[in-house]
């Protein structure tokens, strides 16, 4: 899940201030944070996904912006000789451990330590909080029925959904990995009709792979309840508040 929010970018250069930014890796990427990257002074940049197919959209759309040095790379943090020997000033994980299931299932444990020898000043960490399996008011529930329904036809595809951690396991596997956390602060969400129509664009994508045909049919008609019953309460109430992100900032000890 991804929230199009830069209040988290925001808080990143905030916590870096002054310090230049020198080489900076972005080590989970997308079109979000590589064009906040690309909006910074850095000396070099690189980005990495796990998947080709968003690297080559990547590419058609940011490719005429790559400087001499600037690298956008397909690998598997799970393979040790990805990027072996490579240092950067700079880290940044962005929604990157919560995405781990789907390119390195029960890698979420490793991920840390993997990344510390390329970590030369700072480690970001920009994260999802796990949602609380109840919501206190109208706009919350529906937050949580949008996200059950998408991770519902993710499974029912045959793909594996994000596993998101929470700030705590964060804190904890940064001190075990060795890091040294400077500061961390949790962002309250506020979620608008682009993320209904994102997640449940996820949901609907995952239809013509379903076995079962009338069950595909069923949820295709669920999907659009539940897309016209949230779109009219962000109407009536405006944007629901739930959940947050979380930023670390972390140095290496
Ligand atoms: C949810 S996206 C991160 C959001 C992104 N920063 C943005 O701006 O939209 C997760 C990224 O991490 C990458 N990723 C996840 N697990 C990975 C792994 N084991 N090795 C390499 N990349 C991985 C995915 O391919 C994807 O590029």
């Amino acid at each position: 899940m991804k929230p199009k929010d830069d209040q988290l970018f925001s808080r990143v250069s905030a916590w870096q201030g002054l310090e230049p930014w020198g080489r900076v890796l972005d080590a989970g990427t997308g079109n979000h944070s590589l064009s906040w990257i690309l909006r910074l002074k850095t000396e070099q940049w690189t980005a990495v996904t796990g998947d080709p197919s968003r690297s080559a959209e990547m590419r058609q759309t940011f490719g005429g912006q790559l400087r001499g040095g600037d690298r956008l790379v397909v690998g598997n943090w799970s393979d040790p000789s990805f990027l072996q020997g490579e240092r950067y000033d700079v880290v940044i994980a962005d929604y990157l451990v919560g995405a781990i299931e789907g390119f390195a299932p029960y890698y979420q444990d490793q991920i840390l330590g993997r990344l510390k020898p390329l970590v030369g000043r700072a480690l970001y960490v920009v994260g999802l909080e796990p949602f609380d399996d109840h919501a206190q008011d109208e706009g919350g529930r529906l937050i949580l029925e949008i996200a059950r329904l998408r991770d519902a036809c993710i499974l029912l595809a045959g793909h594996r959904c994000y596993r998101e951690f929470p700030l705590q396991w964060m804190l904890r596997h940064l001190d075990a990995a060795g890091f040294e956390v400077e500061r961390h602060e949790a962002v309250p969400i506020l979620y608008g009709s682009s993320f209904i129509q994102s997640q449940l664009g996820v949901a609907r994508r995952k239809l013509p792979l379903m076995a079962d045909r009338a069950l595909a049919r069923a949820m295709e008609l669920h999907i659009d309840a539940l897309e016209r019953r949230a779109l009219e309460f962000i109407n009536r109430c405006g944007r629901i508040r739930f959940g947050s992100d979380y930023v670390i900032k972390a140095t290496p000890r």
